[in-house]
């Protein structure tokens, strides 16, 4: 399988709310997982960063509908290219939040190890 990947970074053009991104992580999760997407998304207060990846076609459909989506701007390709393998196997759409964004949900450390496995494929 041709297996592509993309990491991107965005604004927000307003903050989700929890159901708001209830939601966003619903939609993403059925249709990453109907479409073989497997990725990471990380929720900052100013910033999105995620990672997708999957068979190349899917992954080119699925970055233009994030790109015209209105709830981020300022869409910035970081990293992209062909992969072996994926570096999220097991996750139809992982969820990191940084604590001053959702208090309530359950904070995950920005040092967490997928977290930092992303940093690593950014190389920074
Ligand atoms: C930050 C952010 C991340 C997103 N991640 C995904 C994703 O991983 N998978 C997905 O299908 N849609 C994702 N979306 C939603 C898409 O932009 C789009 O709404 C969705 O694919 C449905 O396409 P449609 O609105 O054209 O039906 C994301 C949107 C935003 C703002």
């Amino acid at each position: 399988m041709n297996l592509y990947y993309t990491v991107y970074v965005s604004t927000p053009t307003r903050t989700l709310d929890d159901d708001g991104l209830r939601e966003l992580l619903k939609v993403s999760r059925d249709l990453n997982s109907r479409f073989d997407v497997t990725g990471m998304l990380i929720c900052l207060p100013e910033n999105y960063i995620q990672l997708i990846e999957g068979p190349k076609p899917h992954i080119d459909q699925l970055y233009n509908n994030i790109q015209r989506d209105k709830r981020h701007m300022r869409v910035t390709t970081l990293r992209e290219g062909p992969i072996e393998q994926r570096y999220f196997p097991d996750w139809a759409m992982a969820l990191k939040e940084s604590p001053s964004m959702t208090v309530a949900q359950g904070l995950v450390n920005l040092e967490d190890d997928k977290v930092l496995q992303l940093f690593n494929i950014l190389e920074y």
